[in-house]
């Protein structure tokens, strides 16, 4: 089966990261973002994905191809119209067998497997106290009966949480394509929801389907916490005898760390060099200096430098902060 990943996004919210390096990959809990979801879509047995890129699209081919073996087609948005629009521009990579869409910016905790085994198309959801800023689902009878893309006031507290099977993309394609034709925006973008709700009426069967384990990577308190979430679950010791491990921390082979202490809940990316540090509840990404720095819920971008004492920082790709 083949997964469908949009991952064209500015990622404007994690700002100054998303300058010089595309969201999807971002380090969180040791491997970029686009690393966790093509993990899990390998693990549960397909062997396909479309990734739909966009804004530093070629960074996001470099690294799927130079560590992936998946069969993968790219597909190039250049224009930021919408997710609907994204996934119809990837038409010729699918055909009628179904399809699994996995939103780029969230990682998944979830029995994909379990997920697609059902008898209909099936949306992904989450019971949330303010569903204004997500798709929601309506339900009748175990079915979904309405999607209404991010409502005022909304009547259902399902969001629609960004994981999407879809039995029957041909049907899927013929809605976007009506959409796109006569123009119908919701928010100025031509919406993956609009076209749902259109298969809906037109008789297509979808159930919702609970995910719980639901991590985004939106903003840097939200990578900060989905980089905690995964160390819970694979923590990894460095060896060397000068640095102090609070576990659970990720500290790549590939890192220099002396004389510090580190952890709970940090990644420390290929390539950093940690000197007399303490580092905790933070993200060190590729090539990162951090020295004589007291650093807490903080991402340091790839190549940068921080030096000195200082507590919280959220510092873009080859920054120098000195802190004497
Ligand atoms: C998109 C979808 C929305 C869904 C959300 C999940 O919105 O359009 O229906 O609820 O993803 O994250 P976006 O977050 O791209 O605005």
């Amino acid at each position: 089966m083949r997964a469908i990943i949009p991952v064209a996004g500015v990622g404007s919210r994690l700002r100054p990261h998303t300058y010089t390096v595309p969201k999807v990959l971002l380090n969180v809990g040791g491997k970029p973002i686009i690393g966790h979801i093509l993990d899990k879509v390998i693990e549960n047995g397909f062997t396909e994905a479309t990734i739909i890129v966009g804004y530093l699209g070629e960074m996001i081919k470099d690294y799927v191809l130079g560590n992936y073996k998946i069969k993968v087609d790219f597909v190039e948005q250049e224009e930021r119209l919408g997710l609907g629009h994204a996934i119809y521009l990837s038409r010729h990579t699918f055909s009628r067998t179904p399809i699994l869409i996995i939103l780029g910016d969230t990682i998944f905790d979830v029995d994909l497997k379990a997920m697609i085994a059902l008898d209909s198309s099936v949306l992904g959801v989450k019971q949330v106290d303010d569903p204004r800023r997500f798709g929601v689902a309506e339900t009748t009878n175990g079915y979904i009966s309405r999607v209404v893309e991010k409502p005022e006031n909304p009547t259902s507290n399902l969001a629609i949480i960004g994981l999407y099977y879809i039995k029957q993309p041909d049907l899927l394609v013929q809605s976007l394509r009506e959409i796109i034709k006569s123009n119908i925006r919701t928010r100025g973008e031509f919406q993956l929801t609009d076209a749902l709700q259109m298969m809906i009426e037109r008789g297509e069967k979808f159930k919702t389907f609970d995910i719980q384990g639901w991590y985004d990577c939106g903003k840097p308190e939200t990578l900060l916490s989905t980089n905690r979430h995964l160390l819970d679950s694979n923590p990894l010791m460095p060896t060397s005898n000068d640095v102090l491990v609070k576990p659970p921390v990720f500290v790549s082979p590939e890192a220099v760390v002396k004389n510090s202490v580190i952890g709970p809940y940090t990644t420390i990316a290929a390539g950093a060099h940690v000197e007399n540090s303490v580092i905790r509840n933070s993200i060190v990404s590729e090539g990162a200096k951090v020295a004589d720095a007291l650093l807490e819920d903080s991402i340091v971008g790839s190549n940068a430098t921080v030096r000195g004492s200082y507590k919280r920082i959220n510092i873009g790709d080859s920054s120098e902060l000195e802190f004497y």
